[in-house]
């Protein structure tokens, strides 16, 4: 039996969030510069929604560029944002063939204007497929996400449209760029980083994660099966007991 024909399809999770990390080490390690290893990472990203769509998975989120991002070299900021412009427009025609929609989630605004029309032109143009929506995190931190959040709420108290005694999971849900999106069940980081580096920290309240030592660029279709394998097997308790589960 195959790692994919052993996948519960009725234990799918509906969205699945990945840290793409240790593009930069991999490319150290063929003595090639860290751009190397972000363009072998494309494959990756390929092949990850592809596996996805195929298995039937809502929701793909790829964490593809954090607000410290901008802190990097000059130079290797200008190429991964050269290689993204690139990688959307290549890919628009496939997402579509493949009934694949596109968005992004974070500081949209502050990306290159040459990036941020790309990325807003895939959008539309994929914005009435439905078989798995692949959601890259683009100049995203999860604590500017919530900054953002609370100062729209501080702004409808001060309105007088909200009181603060209203406010409840639902009303923070609501103002985080993934109000749309259903919360992930399964967060996957590569590279052997034990660490979740500001990537939707409220929304993973509950995700089970998974780490792998595979860097970013070696990842494949069977490193996903593993990973939602290792989801399937595990015991989502949400705080209750596991007696008050079979119960
Ligand atoms: C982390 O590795 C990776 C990134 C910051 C960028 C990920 C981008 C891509 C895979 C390019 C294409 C993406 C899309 C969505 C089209 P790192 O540089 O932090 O690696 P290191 O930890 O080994 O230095």
């Amino acid at each position: 039996m195959s790692l994919k024909e052993k996948i519960n399809p009725a234990k799918l999770p509906q969205h699945i969030a990945i840290i793409m990390d240790g593009n930069g080490r991999w490319a150290k390690q063929q003595g090639e510069q860290r751009i190397f290893g972000h363009e072998n990472g494309v494959k990756s990203v390929r092949e990850s929604v592809e596996a996805a769509a195929e298995l039937g998975v809502k929701y793909l989120t790829l964490y593809a560029f954090s607000t410290e991002n901008w802190n990097r070299p000059k130079e290797e900021v200008m190429a991964l944002m050269q290689l993204l412009v690139h990688t959307i427009s290549a890919e628009t025609a496939t997402l579509n063939k493949n009934n694949i929609r596109l968005q992004a989630i974070g500081d949209l605004k502050s990306l290159p204007s040459d990036c941020y029309n790309e990325l807003q032109e895939a959008i539309d143009k994929t914005k009435t497929n439905t078989r798995t929506t692949l959601v890259l995190a683009l100049s995203y931190s999860s604590r500017w996400e919530i900054i953002n959040a609370m100062k729209e709420i501080a702004e409808k108290i001060q309105n007088n449209t909200l009181s603060p005694s209203e406010i409840t999971e639902q009303t923070i849900n609501a103002h985080l760029c993934t109000a749309e999106i259903p919360e992930p069940e399964l967060m996957i980081r590569t590279s052997g980083e034990h660490r979740i580096s500001n990537f939707l920290l409220w929304q993973l309240a509950y995700a089970e994660l998974y780490f792998t030592d595979k860097l970013w660029p070696d990842f494949r279709k069977e490193d996903l099966y593993e990973a939602i394998l290792d989801y399937q097997n595990r015991e989502r308790r949400f705080g209750k007991t596991s007696e008050q589960l079979i119960s």
